[in-house]
């Protein structure tokens, strides 16, 4: 009888194992496509959390190149893509729209009561010449800056991906190399404007008289004025700032890691925006913003009416030491043509 049994179980096991195999394996077989890509990529979220990586092996020397997702990279790849576009946009078009409105609302700053006829020497041809190197520099490294941030939304529906691809090889390249020239400038720059450029009490009652700004009110100014001494900080500490980080991101690995390249995009691009919405005001000034202003970068000089307006102060200092009659000559001050 037991043994009767015994069989009994024996049998209904095996048809109770056959039918689990005949209802899981058609399913199973029918559905070797029917992975489930949300499944794996909570495995890949759970992992990431737990591990704080993704990592594989390699062959390669360079273990760095095993680690295949990291969270903090998609903190930065959200930085990178949207807020960093945020402060970019606001920054420069927000001072776009500023310098417009200003100019609707007060026009060319002129040279009251007109050109007298006579100039003075204002910057030497050494001094124009590490203007224009550093400002050119500038120039291409903020375009070609601004391209790693905005070329793909902007630029690469309108130029499509083959003209995108060359323009920023190009672009980058620019921005590679042309850092080191720029780099000399912001030195230069630091250097033989220095002494002319330390705030003081004049610069102060100049920022308080609406710098110049305001009609027929002229506020004291020495060589540079409150205004043009901030411009100056803002190109020696916003270069300076521009110029280590950059070398960061330039020479990966050899002064900082992973994160720390991180924090030095962050800053450059930051400090990039920002530095390029100011210098959009100081193209303001010396171009449209103000009569006379540009042939002091360009020929050297400025008309003597245009520094008793903007300078007083350093226009009194200049004759004191060429004396008067001396200042009708050349070359430390010439006769317009
Ligand atoms: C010595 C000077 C500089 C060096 C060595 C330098 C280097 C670099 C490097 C290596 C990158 C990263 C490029 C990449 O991700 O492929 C970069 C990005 C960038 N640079 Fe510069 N740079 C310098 C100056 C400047 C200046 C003066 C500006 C602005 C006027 C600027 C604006 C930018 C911007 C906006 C980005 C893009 C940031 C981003 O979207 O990630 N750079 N720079």
């Amino acid at each position: 009888m037991a043994k009767l049994f015994a069989q009994i179980r024996f049998i209904a096991g095996a048809l109770a194992l056959a039918f689990i195999v005949a209802v899981v394996t058609p399913v199973s077989a029918q559905q070797p496509s029917s992975v489930n890509p949300t499944a794996s990529a909570v495995k890949e979220q759970q992992l990431l959390k737990e591990l704080s990586k993704i990592q594989g092996r390699g062959t390669i020397p360079d273990v760095k190149s095993y680690v295949l997702e990291h969270p903090v990279g998609r903190d930065w790849r959200q930085w990178h893509e949207v807020t960093l576009r945020w402060i970019g946009g606001i920054a420069v078009l927000g001072m776009i729209a500023l310098l417009v409105i200003f100019y609707l609302w007060r026009g060319m700053v002129k040279i009251e009561g007109g050109r007298s006829g006579r100039k003075i020497v204002r910057f030497t041809a050494f001094e124009r010449f590490v203007h224009w190197m550093t400002a050119s520099c500038f120039v291409i490294l903020a375009l070609s800056g601004l391209n790693i941030t905005f070329g793909k939304p902007l630029l690469l529906p309108l130029l499509g991906p083959e003209a995108f691809t060359t323009w920023s090889e190009l672009a980058k390249y620019a921005h590679n190399f042309l850092g080191f020239p720029f780099t000399i400038g912001v030195v230069l720059v630091f250097l033989i404007w220095l002494t002319g450029n330390i705030p003081n009490k004049v610069d102060m009652e100049w920022f308080k008289e609406g710098g110049g700004m305001v009609p027929h009110k002229h506020p004291p100014a020495g060589h540079f004025n409150g205004g043009q001494k901030l411009i100056y900080w803002i190109v020696v500490l916003g270069g300076g700032t521009s110029a280590v980080t950059g070398y960061l991101l330039l020479f990966p690995f050899y002064g900082t890691g992973i994160s720390g390249m991180q924090v030095a995009e962050v800053v450059h691009a930051t400090v990039g925006m920002l530095f390029i919405a100011a210098m959009l005001s100081h193209i303001y000034i010396g171009t449209i913003g103000m009569e006379g202003a540009v042939e002091a970068m360009g020929e050297g000089t400025v008309d003597i009416n245009w520094a008793k307006q903007h300078h007083n102060l350093w226009l009194k200092d200049e004759m004191a030491r060429i004396g008067p009659n001396e200042s009708q000559r050349q070359p430390m001050a010439t006769p317009a043509e």
